[in-house]
């Protein structure tokens, strides 16, 4: 019998179905009181804890999904994954950022040619090329060492690399690595953005790494351009030799753009924008700032992760289990979002990232085969560190909304203050609030309990917490590069494994190719209104106002190039 299209056609889907009735007659007050269902819902991986204990599921409910897993055929589309099967059908492509970060004796094919000796010459160049940067023997056009990098890129170009620089930054090994050096980002096309990014620094000390794996980006070339006119306004045409260099997929653009080859590193049309922070895209900029060797041990942690996503069982791996409790909160349990919350500063730019990791992934309408979805893919994600979630957006997760949540909290911090006199460090003071959130929103609080308090009657209701909130907690050892590796792997690989259950194509992004074809009848439109005095024609009637009252103000900017610096000098 030829097996269902679609995923919810399945037994294993209707199955659990009809099981979230049972569920949603249980309250994780009582789920949480049996202890051995506690100890079950963990899984342990090299000191990184998870615990899902505080997930609307039992026993039953994780062997209903792993029945799932077993008719979706994860088992075998993981593998197809890691053997360079064009899984990325609509491009393809396959699909292959673990070769990125796969030890030097590695085997991993695509199209029948091990891409792992490839891999490690870009990252042998990046090495070599990051050492001579750092120990100053590379100058800039008036022979001075360059100390700042501005890396220029938007989306997977950026998010990824600002999520990992952001990590490291309070790391001591890492800080001490990137003394006296500064590395900061421009992504936005917005003017403001390169105002933002440029202020401070001095030409003569910056390098330019201009990152973009298609390099038609046209927000990354105009910005680009932009800081290329900076660079040689100030210190000559011939400067952009030493001062620019680039990652990119498409060398021949490189070239064209004036960037010299041999200052540009490669990756490959099987590594996605948003997968890409293990290529060149984030290695270059990182190994600038913090050195190869640190940026190794991140790229070691993520490629732990992989083994273990890889081999260990479904029942005990991390990214899996993740990966299936997140389908059971979106397609059975109907809850749309899921909140990113991080007990860490450092990781305060991990949401970020992982919205565009997890939503341009799986945010599809289609199956792979190109059949309309009846049910919902991808989850809406958001975050921001605790504590200051807390004082935030946590009301309407404890009263209004519910929102399964992702706490993430480190065991030893990388920057430990203990004042004397105070009852806790600085970070058990934050540690508290990760232990206390997840149990206030499983257990609530009733109006029996606010009763014996002798609340007034008349706040009871206010007071009151329904509970039942599901959460999961991830407790890491401590939060180096090797950890930072860990987690981004440990979300790359659970943003995967609900694409392949839900059975789309978490890999292709053409969701976000309409609003840039717009954006080009636009741009024509201002420039030939701008230029030529031509009226606005061609579009709606909402949109059409909307522009003439745009063109209405003359753009004093416009004719020069110094935007920049004309907003520079308003900073
Ligand atoms: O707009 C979406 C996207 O294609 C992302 O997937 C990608 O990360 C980003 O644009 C940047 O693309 P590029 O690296 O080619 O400049």
């Amino acid at each position: 019998m030829a097996s269902p299209a679609l995923i919810c056609d399945t037994e294993q889907w209707k199955a659990l179905q009809a099981h979230v009735g049972a569920i949603q007659k249980t309250h994780l007050r009582d789920l949480m009181a049996d202890a051995d269902r506690c100890k079950a819902m963990t899984a342990e991986y090299e000191g990184i804890f998870l615990d899902y204990s505080r997930q609307q599921a039992t026993g039953e409910t994780i062997d209903k999904l792993l029945k799932l897993a077993e008719v979706a055929k994860l088992k075998e589309k993981i593998e197809k994954m890691f053997k360079g099967e064009k899984i990325n059908s609509t491009e393809n492509r396959s699909v292959l950022h673990v070769a990125l970060r796969a030890p030097r004796d590695a085997v991993i094919n695509s199209d029948g040619v091990n891409v792992v000796p490839e891999v490690w010459s870009v990252k042998d160049k990046i090495k070599e090329f990051s050492d001579t940067f750092r120990s100053g023997s590379w100058v800039g056009a008036t022979g001075k060492p360059l100390t700042n990098v501005v890396s220029v890129g938007i989306g997977g170009s950026f998010l990824g690399p600002l999520f990992v620089h952001t990590a490291l930054q309070t790391d001591p090994e890492a800080a001490e690595c990137a003394k006296g050096r500064q590395l900061r980002f421009l992504a936005n096309v917005d003017p403001v953005d390169v105002a933002r990014s440029i202020k401070d620094l001095d030409p003569e000390t910056t390098l330019v790494v201009v990152v973009s794996k298609t390099f038609t980006t046209a927000e990354t070339m105009l910005n680009a351009r932009t800081l290329k006119e900076w660079i040689v306004s100030s210190l000559g045409p011939q400067a952009v030799a030493k001062h620019m260099i680039a990652v990119s997929t498409n060398l021949k653009l490189v070239k064209e753009f004036g960037i010299d080859p041999n200052n540009a590193f490669a990756f490959w049309d099987w590594v996605g924008g948003r997968y890409s922070v293990c290529s060149a895209v984030g290695v270059l900029p990182l190994s600038l700032q913090y050195g190869f060797p640190i940026v190794q041990k991140f790229l070691e942690g993520a490629s732990s992760i992989d083994n273990h996503f890889y081999s260990s069982s479904f029942e005990k791996n991390i990214p899996v289990l993740l990966g299936l409790l997140s389908v059971w909160n979106v397609s059975f349990l109907g809850y749309p979002a899921r909140a990113i919350l991080p007990y860490s500063q450092a990781l305060e730019k991990l949401a970020p990232h992982i919205q565009q990791l997890s939503m341009e992934s799986n945010g599809k309408g289609v199956s792979i085969d190109g059949i309309p979805l009846p049910y919902e893919t991808g989850e809406i994600d958001f975050g921001e560190p605790g504590t200051n979630g807390q004082h935030s957006f946590y009301q309407l997760i404890h009263q209004g909304r519910v929102i399964p949540c992702d706490f993430i909290g480190v065991v030893k911090s990388q920057q430990p203050v203990y004042l004397k006199g105070e009852t806790v460090s600085n970070h058990d003071e934050l540690m508290s609030n990760f232990f206390a959130q997840p149990d206030a929103l499983a257990y609530g609080k009733t109006p029996e309990q606010l009763h014996s308090e002798k609340v007034p009657e008349n706040l009871i209701p206010h007071k009151t917490f329904k509970g039942n909130r599901p959460s999961l907690s991830l407790l890491l050892p401590t939060l180096s590069a090797n950890e930072v590796g860990q987690l981004l792997s440990i979300y790359e690989h659970r943003i995967a494994v609900q694409g392949f259950i839900w059975g789309i194509n978490s890999f292709d992004q053409w969701g976000v190719e309409l609003g840039k074809s717009l954006a080009s009848q636009v741009r024509k439109q201002l420039h030939e209104s701008r230029m030529e005095g031509k009226p606005v024609e061609g579009f709606n009637h909402s949109t059409s106002s909307l522009l003439a009252r745009y063109l209405a103000v003359e753009h004093e900017s416009f004719f020069l190039l110094g935007v920049v610096t004309a907003i520079l000098e308003m900073l």
